[in-house]
């Protein structure tokens, strides 16, 4: 492939100065955006590179914008996810801390396209360092004419702000982010109506993930096709693919949409630790379902991942090594999720715990099979369509998955009494 996108971080992982990325070309796309192009005819642009995604759903990006009704009166608002919770996950980081001007550019643009007034990064708490990075480079885009009135001496005018969240999970969650973002509990809202019409304060608002902005210079520049043509597969562009776990060199890269996860743990990760096989992977983040070794040959992109029974998620994978006890990694997994549940709807809010509960005797080797019946059951009843938001269905793809290829590890701790591992370090 060409030279990645996210070429310009520099090696030293040191923030990217606006100087510095001007002089890669950094803030030509908005300039170009402002002179020759209608909202309108950036959407489609969009539109035509396949953009989908990249915080976890892989919803079109062009199709997202192109929803905001023409006719609204008002203001209207376009705001960067950056709340990267997902466990397993440090894509977003990476960007946020090596290349924030790609995003704020990004971010310009899709206001534009949007024709939204005030912009905001809703920013993980934990994220520090990414904080200070990114209101820096705020304050110095406005210096620079690239934010406020009269952006670049055109008429349009730009608001930007950086929000820090409060470090829940839920808040990743669009419309609960919305919720926080107004002062309010964060809690998820029904959809419809969807935020591109009834968003933020009750107005059209887009919510788009990091990485998802950050191709959006990228794409103005250089056009769909180019954007299409740096994928494996019919998915448009790149990606960042993410590996953790016991391999040689954990990591995230910027890769060819559709690479396989053979080639992502081989290849890019180095492969296993010396003295750990692997046994199976998470694609994206906790809330996928388990892949195995039958599925390295899998093509990582939104089909290529489902069609194998899983989701591509936020494409970062965590792997489970023949030395960790299954049945405690997803206990670990569900604990994180009985205590990030927002406790708004009954299943996910009684579900969870028990399921985390259930897990922990069986892993203590005081569980019974009519325990497993139990884990299958919460599986459906937590499953998709049953609760508000996606957090428990996502929660619960590693275990049905968990059930499904490592069953026998389960059942060996129901009769032997005991969990057979002696490598807890997934605690
Ligand atoms: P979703 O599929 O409901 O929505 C995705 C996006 O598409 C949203 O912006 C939504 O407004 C839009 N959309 C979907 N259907 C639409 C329609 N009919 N009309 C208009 N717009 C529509 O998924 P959701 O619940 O927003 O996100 C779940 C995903 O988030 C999971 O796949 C998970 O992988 C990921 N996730 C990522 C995290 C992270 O840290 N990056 C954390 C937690 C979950």
């Amino acid at each position: 492939m060409e030279k990645p996108l996210t070429q310009h971080i520099p090696a030293s992982g040191a923030p990217l100065h606006l100087k510095e990325y001007e002089a890669v070309g950094g803030y030509a796309a908005l300039r170009k955006v402002l002179q020759e192009l209608t909202p309108a005819e950036v959407t489609d642009k969009v539109k035509d590179a396949n953009l989908k995604g990249r915080g976890g759903a892989g919803f079109s990006t062009g199709m997202k914008w192109s929803f905001v009704p023409a006719e609204a009166t008002g203001p209207r608002y376009l705001i960067c996810n950056a709340d990267e919770m997902e466990p397993g996950t440090f894509k977003d980081r990476w960007l946020l801390e090596g290349n924030p001007h790609q995003l704020l550019e990004g971010m310009i643009i899709a206001a534009y396209a949007i024709q939204a007034t005030q912009g905001f990064v809703f920013m993980r708490w934990a994220y520090k360092e990414a904080a200070q990075i990114m209101n820096q480079a705020i304050a110095d885009a406005y210096a620079a004419g690239y934010l406020g009135k009269n952006i670049l001496g055109k008429n349009y005018n730009l608001e930007m702000q950086l929000h820090t969240g409060v470090g829940r999970y839920m808040c990743g969650e669009e419309t609960a982010l919305l919720n926080s973002l107004e002062g309010k509990r964060a809690v998820p809202r029904a959809k419809p109506p969807f935020p591109q019409v009834s968003g933020l304060f009750g107005k059209p608002t887009i919510v788009n993930n990091v990485e998802t902005l950050s191709y959006i210079p990228h794409i103005i520049s250089k056009g769909g096709d180019w954007f299409k043509s740096l994928s494996y597969t019919a998915d448009g562009g790149t990606k960042i693919y993410g590996v953790s776990g016991k391999v040689n060199k954990p990591g995230a890269w910027e890769l060819p949409m559709g690479v396989t996860m053979r080639e992502l743990l081989e290849e890019h990760a180095g492969g296993m630790k010396a003295g750990y096989r692997f046994r199976g992977a998470l694609p994206g983040g906790a809330s996928t379902d388990f892949l195995t070794d039958v599925h390295l040959d899998v093509k990582m992109d939104f089909a290529g991942v489902a069609a194998a029974g899983s989701r591509l998620g936020t494409g970062t994978m965590v792997i489970l090594d023949d030395r960790t006890c299954p049945v405690g990694f997803v206990h670990n997994l569900e604990h994180f999720f009985a205590q990030e549940s927002c406790g708004f709807c009954t299943p996910c809010r009684e579900g969870l715990p028990w399921t985390e509960k259930i897990l922990y005797a069986l892993e203590q080797g005081q569980g019974t099979y009519a325990d497993l019946e139990q884990l299958e059951m919460h599986t459906k009843l937590l499953g998709p369509g049953n609760t508000f938001c996606a957090l428990a269905p996502g929660a619960m793809e590693p275990l049905q998955s968990a059930l499904k290829y490592f069953r026998e590890d389960f059942e060996q701790h129901i009769k032997e009494k005991k969990c057979p591992y002696a490598d807890h370090t997934h605690r």
